[in-house]
Formats: structure tokens, sequence, C-alpha cells
């Protein structure tokens, strides 16, 4: 495994709930250093939920989470800012701004954290684009870019901040089987070169086992399992099997 075990986020018996139904019941984890990591649940699951709560955007109800080994519930929002800056977030929508050249775009974050001479601001955005294999795109506009271009820019856009941790929500949704190919090759690639720490929150459980080291699936709040795509795929588990084969029928109601 390429993964350190140094704990980068771990997030413990989370609580939350909104209009009165639990969304997490008493959830959780553990993410290491190095490794990909999985959320694996259906639609309305509450994965966005819970990127949300790990970068502290939302405060659970109860329970811990840890970044860094830092308990990040209830700090104020100028801590919060400094533990945000060690985490890049992948939208499941770009979320470029549209009047930007993709430039523009990857300038944007840095010039406000801090002031680099323009020649060295145009270099960063050159080697990230080229990491993303957008090389060469700085002057167009996202109206321009293709989803999975966006999508790439995107992720260039985060990582020009040099995070520790990647957060992705739902990172191919949207696109063609060989973009989303792409996008998920460039999640392992970082990875593997630059040891990155990855989150991937998705519904497309085939995704998952083909890039993640470990796969959590969250269903009705909870836990379901949390393990190698290996085992998960062996595993007798009605709940898992029904999640790794995606079949209808099954104790999961559809
Ligand atoms: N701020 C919010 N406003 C409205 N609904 C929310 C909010 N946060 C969570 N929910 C509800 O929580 C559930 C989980 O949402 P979400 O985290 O977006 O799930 P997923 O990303 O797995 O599809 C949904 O039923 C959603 O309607
Ligand atoms: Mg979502």
């Amino acid at each position: 495994m390429s993964a350190s075990q140094q704990l980068v986020i771990k997030a413990s018996n989370l609580w939350y709930s909104h209009d009165a139904t639990d969304i997490m019941a008493g959830v959780s984890f553990e993410v290491h250093g190095g490794e990909v990591f999985g959320v694996m649940g259906m639609s309305g699951a509450g994965k966005t939920t819970l990127l949300r709560l790990l970068m502290g955007l939302v405060q659970p109800d109860a329970g811990e989470v840890f970044v860094d080994g830092e308990s990040i519930v209830g700090l104020s929002e100028t801590q919060l800012n400094r533990i945000r800056a060690k985490m890049g977030m992948c939208f499941q929508y770009s979320a470029l701004f549209d009047s930007m050249t993709v430039a523009e775009n990857l300038a944007f974050g840095l010039r406000r954290r801090n002031k680099l001479p323009e020649e060295e601001l145009r270099r960063k955005i050159a080697e990230h684009l080229e990491i993303v294999g957008m090389h060469g795109t700085e002057e167009m506009m996202p109206s321009e870019l293709s989803g999975g271009m966006k999508k790439r820019v995107g992720i260039a856009r985060a990582l020009i901040l040099n995070p520790d941790i990647m957060l992705y929500d739902e990172p191919t949704a949207g696109l063609d089987p060989i973009m989303a190919s792409v996008i998920d090759d460039l999640i392992v690639r970082l990875r593997d070169e630059f040891g990155m720490t990855s989150v991937v929150v998705t519904h497309e459980v085939d995704e998952l086992l083909s890039i993640a080291d470990r796969i959590m699936m969250l269903y009705e709040g909870q836990i379901i399992a949390c393990d190698s795509p290996a085992a998960l795929q062996q595993s007798e588990n009605p709940y898992v099997q029904q999640f790794v084969h995606g079949t209808a029928s099954g104790p999961i109601e559809v």
C-alpha cells in the first residue's frame, strides 16, 4: 500500500440531522496520508454533507472531526480558514469563474493568498495546467472548454494552492466514460506521484472500485462497510453486495 499510516482526517461519531432526518447517525472513519479514500452512497445519502462537515462548512450536531490531529468542530472562521487551506475542493459543478480566462481562474486564489511576482505566477499556472493535461490553455475561456476540461481546470485551481488533501464531489458526474477515466487516472496519479491524500465521494461504485484504496459505504446515515475494493467485492454482506453489483433487488430499497 502506498499510503503511510499517518492520520490525515479522523471523523469520530458524527451526528448530523436535517429536517428531523438523521443524515449522519454515528459515523466514524479515518483517512490515512497518501490514500484515495472513497465514499459511496446513493443520491441523498449525505456524501456532499460529509465533505461539508470535513471542511467545517457545517457543524455536526455531535461528534468530532480532526484534520492533521486538530479538532475543527467549534473553531472560529479564521481558524477554519487555516484548516481549509490544507484542503483542495473539486466541486460537483466545476465552479469556474466564467468571465475569467483559465489562467485568471488559477491565479485567483494564489493572488489572494500571497504576492508572487507575475513571472513566478505564470510559471506555476503553466506547471499546474501541465499536471492535469491542460497545457497551453491559459487564455481560453471556460465556455470554450468541455465538461472534462473544466473539471481538470477546477482540479488545477485547487492543486495550485498546494493542499495536503483533495476532496472530490462526484468528480466524473456528467462526463462521458473516456473523460471520466481521464479524471480517475488523474486522481490516482496525484496519489502516486505526489502522495496526495484524496477523499472521493460518488454514487458510482465501479469508479471507486477501480481507483480507491479503501471505500466506505454509507446507507441511512450509517457505515455499512469500510474496506478495500477486493474485500468489498468478496463481502457476503447483502447490503455491500447490492452496492457492489448495483442490483435493484436486495435489502436496500431503491
Ligand atoms: N443545507 C441543506 N439544505 C437542504 N437539504 C439538505 C441540506 N443539507 C442536507 N440536506 C439533505 O440531506 C440529505 C443528504 O444530502 P447530500 O449530502 O446532498 O446527499 P448526497 O450528496 O449523498 O446526494 C438530502 O436529503 C438533502 O436534501
Ligand atoms: Mg452530493
